[in-house]
């Protein structure tokens, strides 16, 4: 089977991380989601896989050339302008050498799941669809695109992010993840922006074809936002969240051999800590994910964040729910909560700064 992979889009609610780093390449417990993706596919039988890159699309090769963890074929469908996700998915279309019938498999770049590939395929194939959607469950569904279905699997409509009460008809999420018939994939305009979810999706239920969803009770998350992000990585660390890559995990911490961390610091809840990182004397670091070369100084407390490369946290200081931009050094005596980002290269002096929206 061939797959495609979307991961041409901004992250904008992942800045600044994602200003040099495009978000499916931002590790998440030590490997890029794209990699968890891709691993994942190859053990459901992928073999060739092409990544449909826009932004920051040079990071993604750089990458693939040198790392270890997996080994496929992959092509690279460069969008100059980026075309959205159905012009995207028309595009990677060019390297794809399947049959018209064949099944396509295709990712959104910031899926974290443990999706059983090949239950999906086999749905598709026993309903001779067009599409497979993957679907998942969530308490709230307000920020997603609704899916509701027949009770025979097929797809009834497409709702995105739902604003009133009584537009949210089901709690049934469009996951990220599909089976197209390749010919469907062949028939969406070329060369042109389209969205798969607002333009292709809705289109094919108008002209009859054969969409069914198919609801998988698995690990799913969207790590689109920095909390998601930081939850993600600490569900796979514990191993909550399955990867081929990080098989039968259930440790508290990954920490790399090369980091430094003194006796007295506790280092917990599924934190990741990166290479060359030195924790200090009576730190806490809680479900967080440290990048290499990160200086943790004695006594911080940091809590559900990300402190991206070469950054810093000063003595005595606090932060939960933040992001610390790579090369960015947060002095001693700070408290940062909430939702803060320190862009790259920031300085924020000795005690300059106590946010927090709760307050
Ligand atoms: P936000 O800006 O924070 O919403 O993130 P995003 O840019 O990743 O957008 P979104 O999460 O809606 O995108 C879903 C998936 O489609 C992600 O994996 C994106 O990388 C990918 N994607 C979105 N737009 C494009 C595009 O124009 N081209 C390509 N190749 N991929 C896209």
């Amino acid at each position: 089977m061939q797959a495609i992979l979307l991961v041409g889009g901004q992250g904008t609610r992942l800045r600044p991380l994602t200003i040099a780093t495009p978000k499916p390449m931002l590790p998440v417990a030590g490997f890029p989601c794209t990699s968890h993706q891709i691993a994942l596919a190859q053990r459901a039988g992928v073999d060739r896989i092409i990544l449909g890159t826009s932004y920051r699309a040079e990071v993604f090769e750089e990458y693939f050339n040198n790392q270890s963890e997996v080994s496929v074929d992959i092509h690279y469908a460069v969008e100059t302008e980026p075309l959205g996700t159905g012009g995207a998915i028309r595009n990677a279309a060019q390297y794809l050498t399947c049959g018209p019938d064949e099944p396509v498999l295709i990712f959104n770049g910031d899926v974290l799941t443990g999706l059983d590939i090949e239950a999906l395929v086999s749905k598709w194939r026993e309903a001779n669809a067009d599409v497979a959607l993957y679907l998942t469950r969530v308490e709230d569904p307000r920020a997603y695109g609704l899916v509701p279905t027949d009770d025979q699997g097929r797809v009834l409509a497409f709702k995105e992010k739902p604003t009133t009460p009584e537009e949210i008809v089901t709690d049934q999420i469009n996951a990220g993840c599909y089976v197209f018939k390749r010919s469907v994939i062949d028939r969406i305009p070329e060369g042109q922006v389209v969205s798969v979810e607002r333009e292709t999706f809705p289109q094919l239920l108008e002209s009859n074809a054969t969409v069914i969803g198919v609801v998988d009770e698995g690990y799913w998350l969207d790590l689109g936002t920095p909390l998601a992000f930081a939850k993600g990585s600490a569900d796979l660390v514990r191993g909550i969240a399955p990867s081929p890559l990080l098989e039968n995990r259930t440790g508290e911490a990954v920490i790399h051999e090369t980091a430094k961390v003194h006796e007295s610091a506790t280092v917990v809840g599924g934190t990741y800590v990166g290479a060359n990182v030195v924790i200090a004397e009576n730190a806490v670091v809680e479900s967080s994910v440290i990048y290499d070369g990160v200086f943790i100084a004695a006594d911080a407390r940091v809590t559900r964040s990300i402190v991206s490369s070469d950054a810093s946290v000063g003595a005595h200081s606090s932060i939960t729910d933040t992001v610390i931009a790579e090369n960015a050094s947060l002095g001693a005596h700070n408290e940062l909560n909430s939702g803060a980002r320190v862009f790259p290269g920031a300085e924020i002096p000795d005690s300059a700064v106590r946010f927090s929206s709760d307050r």
